[in-house]
């Protein structure tokens, strides 16, 4: 397919992204219960309804139609889906089930993540990710997703971000489960590891081919004293566990990850080999890492380096280092998808800006030969964001959080215009 400097092929996919708990409401599972314990950075926040999207599904496809969207990714919720261990809420299949014949009729392809962040509350007491049982918890579950999907020609990702759920979940204890301690950690990337080849089999068995993959975040890494031999080395040691580790383990079947003092790993997982069919790229930002003399060794900032401003969230906006993590994943040999890609724009105004530079990335990169296929972004609504929760605005559609009502914000006619002409163009 032939790309020029501002075209994209005509079967390149734009679409947009969301998740289940950030958008659906009404889901009780890890994260709720971690709301209530206080333990986000606004001690009261709460996900509670989120935007409503589990009834509002319909008007939020239209919404993505709008903007010449032609994929919409979304996260099945674990938690409604197997509430009590062992226990299938038919309904909730059901619901999820009707939701996606719904999406594909308005023309819009299902892109659907099976694991998310969140778990069902009894996971973690019972079967949490550094014990063997996850594994088998997991083939179970996605058994009973494949049947979900069966004749939707959906792209599925088995997890969402897992060294985001690793480092913050089972390394830091920022996030649920909460646990600090760097052996957990590699057991349970070990897990998670196994987790996808499994489910690959269970939904290959059921649907046969089917492209599957997972969604990595991937920063750009810097030294903070440019100069310094240990920043610098840790940017090297950085990128590796942090950006490729994962993608390189589905690739080879070897999970190696070479963090002294932190983490390391050392084990072969052969029914990991070769398992995905796309490589999943979600991109935002640069982070500048600092060595410190004491554990864990590592400082880790965002910094205006170029007078552009942080976004509202606080994260470079560093559209070079895009092309870069491009460049890196072209050596997994397989098509590429942006699975999120977007910037927190509280006032609506900097987000065409963001789209158009991050777009200019993409098709440099596809330029230099990286077959990058689809392009999703993060996201179709305003949300719930994690532990910000209801600041952040990353939504093409603005969102009145009381009222929930949907606004477009100015890049919506941006994004449609770049996404149906398959044409970059400057924003006015
Ligand atoms: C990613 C998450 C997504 C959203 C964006 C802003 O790390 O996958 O759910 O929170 O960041």
């Amino acid at each position: 397919m032939r790309t020029s400097e501002h075209t994209f092929p005509a079967d390149f996919t734009f679409g947009v992204a969301t998740s289940a708990y950030q958008v659906e409401g009404g889901i009780e599972n890890d994260w709720a219960e971690w709301e209530r314990a206080g333990r986000l950075k606004e001690p009261h926040a709460r996900c509670g309804p989120a935007v409503d999207h589990w009834n509002r599904y319909e008007e939020d496809y239209r919404l993505a139609t709008a903007v010449g969207a032609t994929a919409f990714r979304i996260s099945l919720e674990w938690a409604r889906i197997e509430p009590v261990r062992g226990q299938f809420d038919e309904a909730a299949l059901e619901g999820y089930r009707e939701r996606l014949l719904k999406m594909k009729a308005c023309g819009l392809t299902p892109v659907v993540t099976l694991h998310h962040f969140t778990h069902p509350t009894w996971f973690h007491r019972e079967t949490p990710w550094h014990s063997p049982e996850s594994v088998e918890v997991f083939r179970r579950y996605s058994r009973r997703c494949a049947a979900l999907l069966e004749g939707l020609d959906a792209r599925v990702i088995t997890f969402n971000e897992p060294m985001v759920l690793l480092l913050g979940g089972y390394l830091q204890g920022a996030i649920p489960p909460g646990i600090a301690d760097g052996a957990l950690t590699m057991k349970a990337m070990e897990n998670l590891v196994r987790a996808h080849a499994v489910a690959r089999r269970e939904l290959g068995e059921r649907l046969g081919r089917v492209p599957m993959g997972i969604s990595q975040n991937m920063l750009a890494f810097a030294p903070d004293r440019w100069w310094n031999p240990l920043d610098r080395a840790l940017v090297r040691l950085g990128a590796q566990a942090y950006n490729h580790a994962f993608h390189e383990a589905l690739s080879t079947g070897k999970l190696r990850v070479n963090m002294p003092g932190v983490a390391t790993a050392r084990v072969d997982i052969p029914e990991a080999r070769d398992s995905v069919e796309f490589v999943g790229v979600n991109y935002y930002s640069r982070a500048h890492l600092r060595f410190v003399p004491r554990p864990p060794f590592i400082e880790f900032k965002y910094r205006d380096t170029q007078g552009r401003g942080l976004t509202d969230i606080g994260w470079e906006d560093w559209p070079e280092g895009f092309l870069q993590t491009l460049r890196d994943v072209k050596r997994y040999g397989k098509p590429v998808w942006i699975t999120e890609n977007g910037i927190d724009d509280r006032s609506g105004t900097r987000r065409p800006h963001y789209l158009h530079t991050h777009l200019a990335q993409v098709l440099a990169a596809r330029a230099e030969g990286v077959d990058v296929q689809g392009y999703l972004y993060w996201s179709l609504l305003d949300n719930f964001e994690w532990l910000e929760g209801w600041g952040p605005r990353f939504g093409l559609y603005h969102v009145d959080f009381d009222t929930l009502e949907r606004k477009p914000t100015p890049a919506c006619d941006y994004f449609r215009q770049v996404a149906t002409g398959k044409r970059l163009v400057a924003p006015l």
